[in-house]
């Protein structure tokens, strides 16, 4: 009988990738939760083999029901969606709360969701049962100094900290793996990454160290390569997805000699970041992540973290794009304003 694999965001980035992969192994069958099962993205998923279940993070019953039986669950939050939502802004205006924190408790609530859904099947998942995907701790690795980088937080307080405090079974089966910056998040700021000057020539302009080196990932090509990787390593371990990491210096560089253009990079003031943003929440949590990715780092400093690199020594199969790769068939002529 073919083992189930559980994907949380199967219509997203993380998800759709992971889904993708676990459908090229018949040893699995693949389960996709979403909460619309009639939308386009998730017809397409049915018609190529994802058993597509309806879910929804807010809701743990739902959950419990989706993640029976399963062998496998690979787990992420959108901490944006609650960020962004008109409602949800207003919400968080009527409970005196930022934005900013109002996400961060939808976040940690649903994250807390997925982990006592979990918990309520541990028995029928396999020796490294749990695949979350999570980012390093802000709070706790900078010494208190980012207390509101939420969207890093949100997730960590989770994966690993709640599930290691109340489900312990559950945390022996579990490995959290960190996501790099996506290769494709350029159009989420576009004041900040490819910033075109009058002489056609492109800045980028964060707070992050100009040599300090930072992980990228390549989402919707190498989630799914590294998570079906991480499957099949021994339990408990903390990773990094990442496909290069380079600085933001570097990574101009590279963009520079695949596209021809000239690209520079140039570290600004957290101050200046938010300035440039058009929506001055979103401007200050992204300049907490630049800051807090040169000191002590995106991975909050933490050098046991493995890497495909690491998969691959222990003779498991994991291919990644490299960023040279990723930018040589990306299509930058949005950026380029043709
Ligand atoms: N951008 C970056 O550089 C970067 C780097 C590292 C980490 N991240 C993190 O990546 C996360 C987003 O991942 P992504 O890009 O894979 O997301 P995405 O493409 O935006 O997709 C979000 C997925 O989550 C599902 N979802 C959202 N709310 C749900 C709910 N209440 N119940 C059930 N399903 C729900 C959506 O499903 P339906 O809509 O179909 O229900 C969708 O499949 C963020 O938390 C962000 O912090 C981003």
């Amino acid at each position: 009988m073919a083992k189930i694999v559980v994907v949380v965001g199967v219509t997203g980035n993380q998800g759709g990738s992971v889904a993708r992969r676990f459908l090229q192994d018949p040893q699995y069958h693949v389960r996709g939760l979403t909460r619309h099962p009639t939308s386009d993205m998730a017809r397409e998923l049915a018609d190529k083999g994802v058993e597509v279940v309806q879910a929804d993070l807010d809701d743990v019953e739902s959950l419990k029901e989706a993640f029976a039986g399963a062998n496998l669950i690979f787990t992420v939050t959108n901490y944006w969606e609650p960020f962004f939502r008109p409602d949800c802004r207003q919400e968080a205006a009527q409970l005196g709360i930022s934005c900013r924190k109002y996400a961060y408790d939808v976040e940690y609530q649903q994250g807390k969701n997925m982990a006592d859904a979990a918990a309520a099947t541990v028995g029928s998942l396999d020796r490294n049962g749990l695949i979350a995907s999570t980012l390093s701790h802000a709070d706790k690795c900078s010494n208190g100094k980012f207390k509101r980088l939420y969207h890093f937080d949100g997730k960590a307080d989770v994966f690993p900290h709640y599930v290691e405090e109340k489900h312990p079974e559950l945390a022996k089966k579990m490995s959290c793996v960190q996501t790099g910056y996506f290769t494709s998040s350029y159009n989420l700021a576009p004041q900040s990454y490819f910033v075109k000057q009058t002489d056609d020539s492109f800045v980028m302009r964060f707070p992050t160290s100009p040599t300090k080196a930072v992980p990228h990932l390549a989402v919707n090509e190498d989630t799914g390569s590294f998570v079906y990787g991480v499957s099949q390593m021994p339990p408990g371990k903390s990773y990094m997805a990442e496909s290069s990491t380079c600085s933001w210096t570097h990574f101009m560089q590279i963009w520079g000699s695949v596209t021809g253009k000239k690209g520079t990079y140039e570290q600004v003031s957290s101050n200046d970041m938010i300035e440039a943003a058009q929506d001055r929440a979103f401007g200050a949590e992204l300049a907490d992540m630049f800051a807090y990715s040169s000191e002590p780092g995106y991975d909050g400093g933490d050098e046991t973290l493995l890497t495909a690199a690491d998969i691959r020594k222990a003779g498991i199969d994991c291919p990644m794009t490299t960023l040279r790769q990723y930018m040589e068939t990306a299509d930058w002529s949005a950026v380029f304003g043709l």
